[in-house]
């Protein structure tokens, strides 16, 4: 019986197997139900005295020399197998993922796109703003409350006559360009801007807006009511309809708020309009000739107009983004969403 087992214990060192077919058959030759080891198991019950020692000590080492080699064999043979995959040159590639734009980018864009058609230029100005082109020149009052430290953020150290902030909205760009040109001006001015606001769903203390002003000889408000008219259309849709809201800003007189039917429920109401069938999207109005005045601009041969939207808004509108935040987390299973939107 020692010989049959010393015998077997050389044939596990000497097997190799080509494939997982021979291995396995050579498996259940030894390792099977009736295989040599459980013959060899039962035979040993029968042995007696001082000799079951030693066979028991052989037959344990003939099944972990076999099992060992099966599992050396086996990796042997799962190893070859994914080299050869890796090798096979006719696989199709991987494509690697190359990135998309951020959604804001896409809107921004699109939105500056449709006032190039209408014969705005771009502008732009700086983040890190002063008072005269925040403020003063857009014709707030010193005590306004939109100066207020809860809304700004200032920047120290303070000149006290014309303090360093970061700009709260786009509207300080119209100021920057009015002072270096003289009408006609027609310019969209996209920005970011930040506001001194707790962080939510709905509120962020940065965020985007663009600008638009125009400025011409006997510019009238129905310019202005047409001009946003083919925006919404071109930005939401032939259907859509605008709505314009009497409202208040320091800069323009009249001033209005800018509603477009809802896109989403086609004006019928649903949450996101909550119900009402129209949605904000930005403030608008005649410039007050106190701000023509402020920027050397005669207002008595020129008047125009200007409004301003904000980008998170109307990208929220576009692709029903319910939390304002997920535009700055940067969680690329968000930012991945828009990889058609270019
Ligand atoms: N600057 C305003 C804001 O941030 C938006 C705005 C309203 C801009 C009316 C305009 C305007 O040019 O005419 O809330």
């Amino acid at each position: 019986m020692v010989k049959r087992i010393e015998k077997l214990i050389a044939e596990v060192s000497a097997f190799t197997a080509d494939n997982v077919q021979q291995l396995e058959e050579f498996r259940v030759k030894l390792l099977g139900k009736k295989g040599d080891l459980s013959l060899l198991f039962e035979e040993f019950k029968q042995v007696e005295g001082e000799a079951k020692r030693e066979l028991g000590q052989k037959i344990n080492v003939l099944k972990s020399r076999a099992q060992a080699r099966i599992n050396e064999l086996r990796e042997a043979l799962d190893s070859r197998q994914v080299g050869a995959a890796a090798l096979d040159p006719s696989r199709p590639g991987t494509a690697d993922y190359v990135g998309t734009r951020h959604p804001l980018s896409v809107v921004r864009s699109e939105i500056l796109d449709i006032f190039k058609r209408l014969g705005f230029a771009v502008a732009e100005g700086p983040e890190v703003e002063d008072d005269r082109h925040v403020f003063a020149a857009l014709n707030f009052p010193p005590e306004h409350p939109a100066r207020d430290m809860q809304d700004t953020f200032f920047i120290d150290p303070q000149p006290a006559d014309n303090p360093a902030l970061l700009r709260t909205h786009t509207s300080s760009i119209q100021v920057r360009v009015m002072e270096r040109q003289q009408p006609p001006i027609r310019i969209v001015c996209p920005g970011r801007v930040f506001r001194n606001e707790a962080i939510s769903a709905r509120a962020h203390c940065m965020f985007h807006q663009v600008e638009g002003l125009y400025v011409d000889r006997n510019v009238s408000f129905a310019d202005l009511k047409q001009t946003l008219l083919y925006f919404a259309r071109e930005m939401f849709g032939a259907g859509v309809e605008i709505r314009l809201r009497p409202s208040y800003f320091p800069f323009t007189e009249p001033s209005a708020e800018l509603d477009v039917s809802c896109s989403i429920c086609g004006g019928k109401g649903c949450n996101i309009c909550k119900g009402t069938g129209w949605t904000e999207v930005g403030g608008c109005g005649m410039v007050h000739p106190n701000v023509f005045e402020s920027c050397h601009i005669d207002s008595a041969k020129y008047s125009g107009f200007a409004f301003g939207m904000g980008v998170e808004r109307m990208a929220m509108l576009k692709y029903q983004v319910r939390d304002l935040r997920s535009y700055f987390d940067n969680d690329v299973r968000f930012l991945r969403q828009f990889a058609a939107a270019v």
